[in-house]
C-alpha cells in the first residue's frame, strides 16, 4: 500500500484505512465462515464495536441480524461501524441495516459498511450488469447503498472477468456504486486489468498470514494503492504450535492467533478472524497493548512457504 495506506499503529477498533476514492474502511474485520453459533458470535462482536465480515450465501447472515437487531438493547451495544458482505442475503441484510440505522439514530452515517460480491458464475457483461442492478434495486429499496462491490474470484477465465470489472467501472462511474474491489485475484489478473487500459481494484481479498505471504501480489498491491484484505488470518487454529508464534506469544505474553493478526495489522493489511467462542472473539481485538517489532516482524516474514502455506481453496494462480 502507499503511504495513504499506511497502518496506523497504534491499532483500535476504530481504526480505519483509506481506499483511493478517499472512503474510510474499517481495519479488523470480523468473520463467521464456517461459524455453528454465528448469531451468538456477530452480537458478541457487535457489542464489542468491531466491523462484520461474513459469507452470507452460507451463513444467512441477514436473518441473523435481525434477530440480533431484535434481541439487542441498543443503549448497551456499541456499535460504530459494521462492515458486511453480502453474497447472496442481500434483501434481508438491507432491511436489517435499515433497521439497525432506525434504532441508532445519533450515531451518525457510515456505522455499517456494506459490501456485496459478483460470483465467478456471474461474470460476464450481460450476467455482472444484470446482478449488480438487482443488488444495487435491493439496497435502493431500503434506501442504503452498497460500500465496497466485489468480484468475488477470478473463475470465469480472462473475457468474463474483465467484462465484469468493466461493468464495476461503469456503475461506479454512472454514481450507481462506491468503491470497488476484487477477491482471490493474482498478479496475472491484476495486471490483465491494467493491460486493458483499466482502472485497477480498491480492494483485493486473499488468503494471507504468514506461512503463505502472497508477496508478489502484496507487492503488486502496494504498488497500485489497492488495499489487501487477508482471509483465514489466524490459519484456521493450525500451526499455532509453531516455535517462532509459541516464542513470540511468550515474549510479548499474548495469545498465537494475537501474534498473527497483529503482524497482519502492522503489515498493512485488513485482516478477517472468524471465531465463536467470545473469549476468542475479545481476545482477536484486544490488539492495542502490544507491538511487534523490528525482529519480531522478521522473524515471522521468516515463515513464508508460498502457495504450500496456503490452507484453503486460494484460487489466485487460475487460468
Ligand atoms: N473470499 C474468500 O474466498 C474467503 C475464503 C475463506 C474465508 N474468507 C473470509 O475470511 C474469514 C476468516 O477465515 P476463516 O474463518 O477461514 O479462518 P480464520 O479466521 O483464520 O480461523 C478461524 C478458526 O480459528 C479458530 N480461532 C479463532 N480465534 C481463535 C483463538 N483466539 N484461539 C484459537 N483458535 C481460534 C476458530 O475457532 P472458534 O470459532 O471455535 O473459536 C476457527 O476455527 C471467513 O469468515 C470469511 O469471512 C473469505
Amino acid at each position: 500500500m502507499g503511504a495513504e495506506h499506511a497502518v496506523a499503529s497504534p491499532f483500535t477498533l476504530s481504526s480505519t484505512v483509506r481506499l483511493r476514492n478517499g472512503a474510510q474502511m474499517p481495519r479488523l474485520g470480523f468473520g463467521v465462515f464456517q461459524s455453528t453459533n454465528a448469531k451468538a458470535s456477530t452480537a458478541h462482536a457487535l457489542a464489542m464495536g468491531y466491523r462484520i465480515h461474513a459469507r452470507l450465501q452460507a451463513y444467512r447472515l441477514g436473518a441473523l441480524l435481525y434477530a440480533i437487531v431484535r434481541d439487542s438493547d441498543f443503549q448497551r451495544v456499541r456499535l460504530t461501524a459494521g462492515r458486511i458482505s453480502a453474497d447472496h442475503n442481500e434483501e434481508e441484510v438491507c432491511a436489517a441495516v435499515k433497521k439497525f440505522n432506525e434504532a441508532m439514530p445519533n450515531q451518525g452515517n457510515g456505522k455499517v459498511w456494506l459490501t456485496t460480491k459478483v460470483m465467478g458464475n456471474e461474470h460476464g457483461t450481460e450476467q455482472t450488469r444484470k446482478a449488480v442492478d438487482e443488488s444495487v434495486a435491493i439496497a435502493a429499496k431500503y434506501g442504503l447503498k452498497w460500500d465496497l462491490f466485489l468480484l468475488h474470484d477470478p473463475t470465469a477465465g480472462k473475457q468474463k472477468r474483465l467484462e465484469a470489472w468493466k461493468v464495476l467501472i461503469e456503475k461506479r462511474d454512472a454514481g450507481v456504486l462506491q468503491s470497488i474491489g476484487v477477491s482471490n485475484f493474482g498478479v496475472e489478473h491484476l495486471k490483465q486489468i491494467k493491460e486493458a487500459g483499466l482502472e485497477t481494484p480498491e480492494v483485493n481479498q486473499i488468503e494471507l498470514h504468514p506461512f503463505a505471504q502472497q508477496k508478489p501480489i502484496v507487492e503488486y498491491c502496494q504498488q497500485e494503492g489497492i488495499v489487501v484484505e487477508a482471509y483465514c488470518p489466524i490459519l484456521r487454529g493450525q500451526r499455532f504450535d509453531d516455535p517462532t508464534l509459541q516464542k513470540l506469544a511468550k515474549k510479548h505474553d499474548v495469545s498465537v492467533p494475537q501474534i498473527l493478526i497483529r503482524w497482519s495489522l502492522q503489515k498493512g493489511f485488513v485482516p478477517l478472524p472468524k471465531s465463536d467462542t467470545p473469549g476468542r472473539i475479545q481476545a482477536n481485538a484486544d490488539l492495542e497493548n502490544f507491538e511487534l517489532d523490528a525482529s519480531d516482524m522478521q522473524d515471522l516474514d521468516a515463515l513464508d512457504e508460498g502457495a504450500k502455506g496456503a490452507i484453503s481453496w486460494n484460487p489466485v494462480d487460475r487460468p
